[in-house]
Parts: structure tokens; C-alpha cells; sequence
């Protein structure tokens, strides 16, 4: 009654249970080796089977889950992109520096200076070039007077401004040539009996004044011509209003007391400075010189 319903074992697989009482209490070490061996292959074999299978199906997922993010990076809007393109660049700045090939972004060219308009500089003045006769323009009535024509603009504009306040300022010297100069430099020094450096202490040699560029000029008080090209010009009516009012027309005073040109006290003496190229032609003057012409140290 004990068996009915389950299937019968084959004959040569039934062990009698005084057989199966002395194989199970028999000690281990007396198991043959195959028969030890077989049944830890059989669970290693089956145990690598699950982790293979477990592993795809994680990568599976992984890829799964990955593909559209994956898919949208290869279409450029992540961050991976920006990631490529910031180690090319950085590729590609490294090649630059390393001076294998030319930078791939061309660097804006320097403006060069040629050498007519490097700098020199003559006792305490720097070198100059001519304006064309074509920019200047009368400031004075009877038109013997001129400045460069953005310089004559302005400069009519402030005599107007100051008339309209009850100063006259009128105009002294503006544009002068190489020839000019010569004559000014060299002919009073030799009427005066001057050394070249006193003489160059009030006066530029030709070459050198800021006269030659159109830009500057001498003025005196309308009111005050005694004080004309006089350091007592600085008393007057219209040395005061320039103070105030001159730098809105853009011209300042080049050689003011102690300047470090080293040019005596000028106060009739001003400079346009109201556009780019009057800018560098007064400013550039002096970086070339004190890059170029720099005193050796003994
Ligand atoms: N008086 C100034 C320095 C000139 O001659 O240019
Ligand atoms: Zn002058």
C-alpha cells in the first residue's frame, strides 16, 4: 500500500535500505574520486550558466535603457558633443602651441609700422611728418593759418564757443613745413647767439615740432597780444577759459610746467587730440621712442 500509485524504480537503480544504511555512513574519504568530483562540476557548470544568462540580460537592459540617450548624444545635443568638440579644441590648441601647424582661428594683424613712421626723438622732441597740403584748413581770417580740417573744425567751434562768453582767442601759428621750422629754429638761434640745446629748449628742430602734423597751435588772448608766446600768457582771460573748456573740443596742452619731455612752460602752445590718428601721432611717438631709443646704462 505504501508504493501504490507512484511509479516503480528500475532494478538495477533499487538499493536495499540496509545498502543505502552503509553507503550513507560510510566516511567520505572512501567516495571514489570521480564520484566526489562529479557532483561540483555539475553545480559550477550550472551556476555559470545563470550568471552568463544574468549578465546578457543586464547588458541587455543597460543597452536598452542607454540607446536613446546614446542615439541623441551621436545627433549632437548632449553633452558629449560639446565634451568632443572641447577636447578637439583642445587637441588643436595644443598642436598650435607646440607650433606643428598654424592655429585654425587666423589672430587679427597687427598694424605695422613702417619705418617712416618709427620714431626718433632730437634733444627733447620727437619726430614728425608733414600733413598733406591737401587736409589743412584756414582757422584764421586771412587764411594763413591752418590745422589738419578735424583739428580746424573743432578749433573754430571753441573760438566761437568763447567768443559767446566774451573771450577772444585768436590764432598764433598752426601748420608749419620742414622749411618753416628751419627757419624758425635756425635763423633765431643764430640772431640770439644760442647753443643748438638752449635753442632746443623752446624750439623744435625741423623734423621734430608738433607743428608739422596739423594739429597744433599757438594762441594768444585777442584782448592781451602782449602776452603773445609769453609764459604771462597764463593770466590772461583766454588761458583761463582753455583750462576749462578745451578739453571739450578735444586739444590739451602739450608742454605743460615740469613735463616730462622736458620742454619749457608753453601755455599758448595746444594739441588736437580728438580722432585716432592724432591720437597715435602724438602718442605712439613717445611708446616707439621709449622702446626703441631707450639710454644704455653704463
Ligand atoms: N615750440 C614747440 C616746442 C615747437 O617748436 O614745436
Ligand atoms: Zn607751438
Amino acid at each position: 500500500m505504501d508504493n501504490v500509485g507512484l511509479p516503480q524504480a528500475p532494478k538495477e537503480l533499487s538499493i536495499s535500505s540496509e545498502k543505502l544504511s552503509e553507503f550513507s555512513s560510510a566516511p567520505v574519504r572512501d567516495i571514489p574520486e570521480a564520484v566526489r568530483e562529479q557532483p561540483l562540476r555539475k553545480v559550477n557548470s550550472r551556476s555559470r550558466r545563470s550568471v552568463t544568462f544574468l549578465g546578457l540580460a543586464g547588458v541587455g537592459l543597460l543597452i536598452a535603457i542607454l540607446l536613446p540617450f546614446i542615439w541623441m548624444q551621436i545627433q549632437g545635443d548632449g553633452f558629449l558633443a560639446d565634451r568632443i568638440e572641447t577636447s578637439e579644441s583642445a587637441v588643436s590648441d595644443a598642436v598650435t602651441e607646440s607650433g606643428v601647424t598654424e592655429p585654425i582661428v587666423e589672430p587679427s594683424p597687427e598694424p605695422e609700422t613702417t619705418d617712416s613712421e618709427a620714431s626718433t626723438q632730437l634733444f627733447n622732441h620727437f619726430s614728425y611728418e608733414e600733413a598733406p597740403a591737401a587736409e589743412l584748413e584756414p582757422v584764421s581770417p586771412d587764411g594763413n593759418i591752418t590745422l589738419r580740417r578735424a583739428a580746424a573744425e573743432q578749433f573754430l567751434a571753441m573760438v566761437d564757443a568763447a567768443r559767446a562768453d566774451g573771450v577772444r582767442i585768436s590764432p598764433l601759428s598752426g601748420f608749419r613745413s620742414l622749411d618753416q621750422q628751419e627757419s624758425v629754429f635756425f635763423d633765431v638761434k643764430a640772431a640770439r647767439g644760442q647753443q643748438a640745446t638752449i635753442r632746443a629748449e623752446v624750439s623744435a628742430p625741423p623734423g621734430y615740432s608738433e607743428h608739422h602734423t596739423g594739429y597744433a597751435i599757438d594762441v594768444g588772448d585777442g584782448y592781451y597780444p602782449d602776452a603773445d608766446l609769453r609764459v604771462s600768457f597764463e593770466s590772461t582771460p583766454a588761458y583761463e577759459w582753455l583750462q576749462e573748456n578745451a578739453a571739450y573740443y578735444s586739444f590739451e596742452l602739450s608742454f605743460p610746467e615740469d613735463n616730462a619731455q622736458g620742454v619749457s612752460y608753453e601755455p599758448w602752445h595746444w594739441r588736437f587730440v580728438g580722432d585716432r590718428h592724432s591720437l597715435e601721432t602724438f602718442y605712439r611717438a613717445r611708446t616707439l621712442t621709449s622702446e626703441s631709443d631707450e639710454p644704455n646704462n653704463p
